[in-house]
């Protein structure tokens, strides 16, 4: 009997807390001046679709997605009256993020391709990289681009470095970090690594055991995707962008993560 009654106040109680939750949030929002984060949500949000295995353009720090392309995106969503949001994914998910409709922009590090152009539209572009081979420090038979033919290669699935590498190798693993894929390196696994330029030095910066090579592989240009035939998103970007370069604020936050030599 005792805990017959025990269940029922228990129910009671908590259908009391709905109740009044229920109350709570409805009411929230006109009892209360909005603050400047509410303001900014009510236009919207700006949902960023990266992968965050790419310092220092997107990388985890203490639980949260930092890095270049967040602050760029991050800017660019002020200048539209936006909230950014991000989401990390696979890199090989973010065009079909996009064209989805799950993600409004992709901002990942991702270089313009032809291919890829079939996909999705790119803005402006807004960074300069290249795809640099890294080698075991001990190395001594592998000194530039041409010495990587027919070598056993790592990658990250589905970048620019995986296309690369399969051009000059049939031996090219594929791994889903490019931190993966260091560590392969390292361990001897592999005899190098293709992959994009400050995100090399930043992985070899943590590993003592590898080293990168100066001359790089190809030159490419990194530029935000969007939905193909989003026209009008394109052009707000670009008018964001342009600002962002034209006031200083794009290489302030590139100089905040990459250190010029
Ligand atoms: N720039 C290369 C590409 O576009 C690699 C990009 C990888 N980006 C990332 N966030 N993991 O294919």
């Amino acid at each position: 009997m005792k805990q017959y009654l025990k269940t029922i106040f228990a129910l009671a109680m908590s259908a009391t807390m709905v109740f009044a939750a229920v109350g709570c949030s409805s009411q929230e929002p006109t009892s209360e001046p909005a603050t400047d984060e509410q303001q900014e949500a009510s236009g919207g949000t700006l949902t960023m679709a990266t992968n965050a295995e790419f310092p220092p353009y997107e990388f985890y720090d203490a639980g949260e997605v930092v890095g270049i392309d967040v602050e760029i995106a991050g800017a660019i969503a002020e200048t539209m009256g936006k909230t950014l949001e991000v989401e990390d994914m696979a890199f090989d998910s973010i065009i079909p993020a996009l064209s989805a409709g799950k993600a409004d922009i992709g901002a990942a590090g991702m270089t313009v391709t032809e291919d890829r152009k079939a996909s999705v539209d790119f803005t402006d572009t807004y960074v300069k990289a290249s795809q640099v081979i890294i080698i075991k420090a001990d190395n001594t038979e592998i000194a530039g681009p041409d010495d990587v033919e027919g070598k056993t290669i790592g990658v990250q699935l589905g970048t620019t470095g995986d296309i690369y590498a399969s051009d000059v190798t049939d031996n090219v693993e594929r791994y889903n970090k490019g931190f993966e894929a260091v560590q392969a390196l390292a361990q001897g696994k592999i005899d190098a690594v293709i992959i994009d330029d400050q995100v090399a030095k930043a992985l070899a910066a943590d590993n003592a055991d590898v080293k990168v090579l100066d001359t790089p592989f190809t030159e490419e240009e990194y530029a935000i995707a969007v939905k193909k035939g989003n026209t009008e998103l394109v052009e707000q970007i670009n008018a964001a962008l342009t600002e962002l370069k034209e006031n200083g604020k794009l290489q302030e936050i590139v100089d905040k993560y990459i250190t010029a030599e």
